[in-house]
């Protein structure tokens, strides 16, 4: 369970998150909606101690991390594997290095296992012919794919965090990142995706939360968000009365 208790965060004057209370069942699937500079991904950031409140406690099991020193916060990050926006893999590195990097880092596996383990993990996301490329030689798609999979690699999370799994991408390879998405959920684990895309979002999430100037303004479900009346949030499911996706235009303000 990841519990928000009155967080606020700034950076200097911009007030990015404003007395956020809120908690999310590592077994949810989660989509986080909302326009540029909203906070979602600093939302993200601080369910992961990369960055510290101002006010306020995030309770991760629990347990309060904000007071967590960085051993101790490595522990929880092992909790969550988190696919960031940029996806950052390493420039110098292949496809394959890259992947093993995780594996080397966060485990004791033999040479031969982690080659083993690498290829299994690349075929899972249909990159395996990719794997002595170098990032910089492959799609945007694939790059995702790719930054997936290194998230994947190294253990075995209790949630999965993605931020902007598919913004950028044509609607196949934006269907492809959310079926993977689906699949790795498969056990009952749970996610939270930050999106602009409401298409993608309705495809994964059963519940979704809206976010506005560092304040949640809507958190429910299919049903709710279908029905809502808040202008706001009407204008933003109306793209699906198009069947398009915004190509990761902002949320309208
Ligand atoms: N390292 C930083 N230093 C200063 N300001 C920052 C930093 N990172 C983010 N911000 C600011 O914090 C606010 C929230 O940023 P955040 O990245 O959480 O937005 P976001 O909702 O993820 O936006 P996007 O949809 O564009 O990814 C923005 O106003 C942004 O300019
Ligand atoms: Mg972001």
């Amino acid at each position: 369970m990841i519990e928000f208790d009155h967080v606020s965060f700034a950076y200097g004057a911009n007030h990015v998150l404003q007395d956020l209370s809120l908690s999310i069942g590592f077994g949810e699937r989660v989509a986080v909606l909302g326009g540029s500079g909203d906070g979602k991904t600093t939302i993200l950031k601080v369910i992961l101690g990369l960055i510290k409140p101002d006010a306020g406690r995030v309770l991760i099991d629990g347990e309060d991390i904000t007071t967590r020193d960085e051993e101790g916060l490595r522990e929880i990050r092992m909790k969550f594997s988190m696919v960031f926006q940029e996806g950052a893999l390493f420039d110098s590195l292949t496809v394959k290095e890259n992947v093993a990097f995780c594996l080397r880092e966060y485990t004791h596996l033999s040479e031969e296992d982690i080659d083993r383990k690498v290829r299994d993990i690349l075929s899972m996301v249909g990159v395996e012919a990719a794997m002595h490329l170098m990032p910089e030689e492959l799609s945007g798609g694939m790059h995702r794919r790719v930054a997936l999979a290194r998230s994947l690699a190294a253990f075995d999370p209790k949630m999965f965090l993605y931020d902007e799994p598919t913004t950028g991408l044509d609607p196949i390879n934006a269907d492809n990142i959310c079926r993977l998405i689906l699949d790795l959920a498969h056990n009952g684990k749970g996610y939270i995706v930050v999106t602009h895309k409401v298409v993608d979002a309705l495809k994964l999430a059963e519940r979704f939360l809206f976010l506005k100037s560092g304040v949640i303004f809507f958190d429910g479900g299919r049903e709710e968000l279908m029905t809502t009346a808040d202008p706001d949030i009407r204008r933003f499911i109306s793209e699906l009365n198009y069947g398009t996706d915004t190509h990761g235009e902002d949320f309208p303000s």
